[in-house]
């Protein structure tokens, strides 16, 4: 291990997922450990093997396919737990298992119900058992930030005696601040005699809006890996985000001293894809990853920025992959010229997604004047998320004013026949999924709806982004049209198709 090394840890795959409303599926959970993989995470917490078969299935296909990064396995201190969590990762080229327990006296008062001799016992006996059957494990102490100081000494020398080459030091709660959270794990390096031979890790929650700044005020300190999750998705408030402690990291070297192994380009890429597969929008002011984040809006910082880039910008939009904002196709634009201008985005389709996405460019193109760099992700998209597309939609007319019942007739094709239903309902969009359903003989339940404006401009592309029920999966699901009534149509029909492909 190299001093100035700072492991990144993501868990978007397990704490993340815990954040309410964000279920994903194996499939969707397996395209974001390639994408964390490619963009260099050391270690992918892929998931909580024993809470679900679920959970399992997804941790052992990370494992199984993840080659670069350390695949890890969530268990508490119980053998089933850990069986489970080692049952996932075996099969991985590097694997880990992450054993917890609480430490603090409210939860073993309250939560645990024992005490502090028997904790101990039951953490050393978990790192034993767990190193039995895998090299690399790591061990924390749950809510260790308002744990009594001499017992968390006391609990990190023998599991680290017991084996445990990771000692996470988790701020469960978010209670703690950053001098003294630093000053924690100041207190542990100077405090338990065999620490040099542990890695000291960071999980901070974001309940204060102190996650980041407390991960950061610990790698001051000597921790030296920090576990977080893509956007800062996670349990309540949230998990430290990592592209905002990574380019806090690259971007103040000259104070920290430290660096990771992420290629900070693929940033972007992956901020868009966890926030399409969540359903959680990402804020336009949100540092690093936010639409706003290197937009200058005052005249002043425009002039500065012309002038010399630096005044106003203190780290380049090019370094987290975000492309600059222009107009860059129209109308007029042929086919190479959109591939061309695909790569130039990093954006990789095959021949077929290609063509396909062309003809949604054209047409487009034909309805709006200026096709943003955020059109062409969108519709590229929208081409490639789903593999089978059961139902597609040919037309949709819409009848709707303040004072009328609003009436939709939709028109579907699938298996190449056509087919076409009108309906009435509370609002157009509700009497477009009731026409849906009617048609496709899916019953969807709403349980979300929320439309943004993909780029700028009363043309602008609207993306729907919704959340449904179907035969008792919630499923996610985007669409996207300068018709707002389209978009969430797409929306819809895609839904209906996800689940469709899912269950063969
Ligand atoms: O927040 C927490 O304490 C956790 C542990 C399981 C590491 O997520
Ligand atoms: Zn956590």
């Amino acid at each position: 291990m190299k001093p100035d090394h700072v492991y990144i840890f993501d868990t978007t795959l397990r704490d993340g997922e815990q954040a309410p409303g964000a279920s994903m599926n194996e499939s969707e959970k397996l395209e974001i450990a390639y994408c964390l993989e490619r963009l260099g995470v050391d270690i992918i917490e892929a998931g909580f093997p024993v809470s679900s078969t679920g959970d399992f299935n997804s941790v052992l296909q990370v494992a199984k396919k993840i080659k670069r990064s350390i695949v890890c396995g969530l268990a508490r201190s119980k053998k089933e737990d850990i069986d489970a969590a080692y049952n996932a990762v075996k099969v991985a080229e590097q694997g880990r298992i992450h054993v917890f327990l609480a430490t603090s006296k409210i939860h073993l008062e309250h939560k645990l119900k024992k005490s502090k001799d028997e904790i101990l016992e039951m953490a050393v006996e978990a790192v034993k058992y767990a190193k039995k059957k895998i090299a690399d494990v790591e061990f924390s102490p749950e809510d260790a930030s308002r744990s009594e100081k001499d017992f968390l000494y006391r609990i990190i020398e023998n599991v680290i005696k017991a084996g445990a080459k990771t000692v996470n030091i988790p701020d469960t709660v978010g209670y703690s601040t950053p001098q003294e959270y630093g000053q924690l794990i100041a207190d542990i390096k100077n405090n338990v005699p065999n620490i040099n031979k542990a890695v000291i890790s960071v999980h901070c929650h974001d309940d204060l809006g102190l996650a980041v700044g407390n991960s950061l005020s610990a790698v001051k300190n000597g921790a030296r890996q920090v576990e977080c999750t893509v956007n800062g998705i996670g349990e309540r408030a949230g998990n430290a985000s990592m592209e905002e402690i990574v380019m806090a990291l690259k971007t103040r070297q000259d104070f920290y001293g430290v660096s990771t192994n992420i290629k900070t380009k693929e940033i972007h890429k992956i901020s868009r894809l966890v926030s399409r597969l969540t359903g959680f929008v990402v804020p336009p002011n949100k540092a690093i990853v936010g639409a706003n984040a290197f937009r200058h809006e005052s005249g002043i910082h425009q002039d500065g920025v012309l002038k010399e880039r630096s005044t106003y910008e203190i780290m380049r939009p090019e370094d987290v992959g975000f492309m600059e904002t222009g107009l860059v196709l129209g109308k007029h634009s042929g086919r190479h010229a959109f591939k061309v201008r695909l790569k130039a985005l990093g954006i990789d389709v095959s021949e077929e997604q290609l063509a396909q996405a062309f003809g949604r460019f054209k047409n487009l193109a034909d309805q709006k004047k200026h096709v943003y760099d955020e059109d062409l992700f969108a519709i590229v998209e929208d081409e490639i998320k789903v593999d089978k597309q059961i139902w597609t939609l040919v037309d949709l007319v819409t009848t709707s004013g303040a004072k009328i019942l609003p009436q939709v007739e939709v028109t579907l094709r699938s298996k190449g026949k056509v087919h076409k239903m009108s309906s009435s309902g509370d609002g157009p969009v509700d009497a477009c999924y009731k026409a849906i359903d009617g048609l496709t003989k899916v019953k969807g339940e709403l349980l979300d709806y929320s439309i943004q404006s993909v780029s700028r401009g009363k043309d602008a592309l609207g993306e729907v982004t919704i959340k449904v029920k179907i035969n008792g999966k919630n499923v996610i699901a985007h669409g996207t049209s300068t018709d707002i009534i389209v978009a969430s149509a797409n929306a819809y029909i895609n839904a209906i198709n996800k689940v469709i492909a899912q269950e063969g």
